[in-house]
Order: C-alpha cells, then structure tokens, then sequence
C-alpha cells in the first residue's frame, strides 16, 4: 500500500520509526512532513497529506504532531478527506469499518510508539464495511457540498 505521512517538529522521531515500521511491513511511505526539529507549522503538512490522499498519490495517510489534533483539523480542511485522530486501537479500527477514514492522526506526545505501532495496525487491518456505514458517509461527504 501506498501511505503519506506528515509531521511537524514535535513527531520526527514517532515519524521516523512509524514510517520504518510501515516500510519493514512492505509498504510505501511517502513522506510529507519536516525532517528537522526546528519549530514548524503543523497546517501546511495536514494540509499536504490530505491533497496527496484525495489525489489518489496515496491510498491512505498517516499524520504526527503533538496531539494529533492540529494536523488532523488541518487535513479535515481538505474535500474528500476524513481524518480521525487516535489514542487506542478501538476507535481507530472503527473508524475504518464505520466511518471510512482516509487518515489516521495521532499525537506523538500522547502515545508511546508501541501504542502508536498497534493504532496503525488496527486501523490498516481494518475494512470499510459499507451498508448502511455507506449511506452515513455519504450524508458526511454531502455536507462539503453545500
Ligand atoms: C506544537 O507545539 C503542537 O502545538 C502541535 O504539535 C500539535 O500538538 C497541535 O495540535
């Protein structure tokens, strides 16, 4: 699979082993986000991950900050994406099966990496289910038309 990834200052190190847990793993990471520690602005690498996914560069993304909040508000922002951001494996595997999200955010100063590891896999494991989850994602989607 093909994976985007992003950061800001805060995530380089949670980005650095993610992105090596996701290429051990055989996938593609294509990575968006800063490679230094200077202090940087979270928006422009949500805003970046969020285009490469709903370009189709991506099949799905991956995003790193402090919390997750930011850089997921930040991809949020961008039509067709749907962004969830994590702190245990429950919600993130559901919100593949029900919400069909595109990418996955989680704060690198909230979750230890082997958390962080075991969100990612949950969530890349997981299968959209369709049915009435469908109907429901549509209503969503529906909503950046008007
Ligand atoms: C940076 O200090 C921090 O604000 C950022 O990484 C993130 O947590 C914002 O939501």
């Amino acid at each position: 699979m093909k994976i985007a990834i992003g950061n800001d200052h805060s995530a380089l190190e949670m980005k650095r082993e993610i992105k090596a847990y996701l290429e051990e793993k055989g996938h593609e990471v294509i990575n968006f986000g800063t490679d230094t520690e200077e202090s940087c602005d979270y928006p422009m690498y949500g805003e970046k991950v969020g285009r490469a996914v709903v370009a189709k560069e991506a099949d799905l993304g991956i995003l790193i900050c402090g919390t997750g909040v930011g850089i997921s508000l930040s991809a949020n922002k961008v039509k067709g994406v749907r962004a969830v951001v994590c702190s245990e494996p429950y919600s993130a595997k559901l919100s593949k099966m029900h919400n069909n999200t595109n990418i996955l955010a989680f704060g690198a100063r909230v979750v230890g990496i082997e958390l962080a590891k075991m969100i990612v896999d949950e969530w890349l494991n997981a299968e959209f289910e369709g049915g009435r989850h469908q109907r429901r994602v549509d209503m969503l989607m529906d909503i950046e038309t008007r």
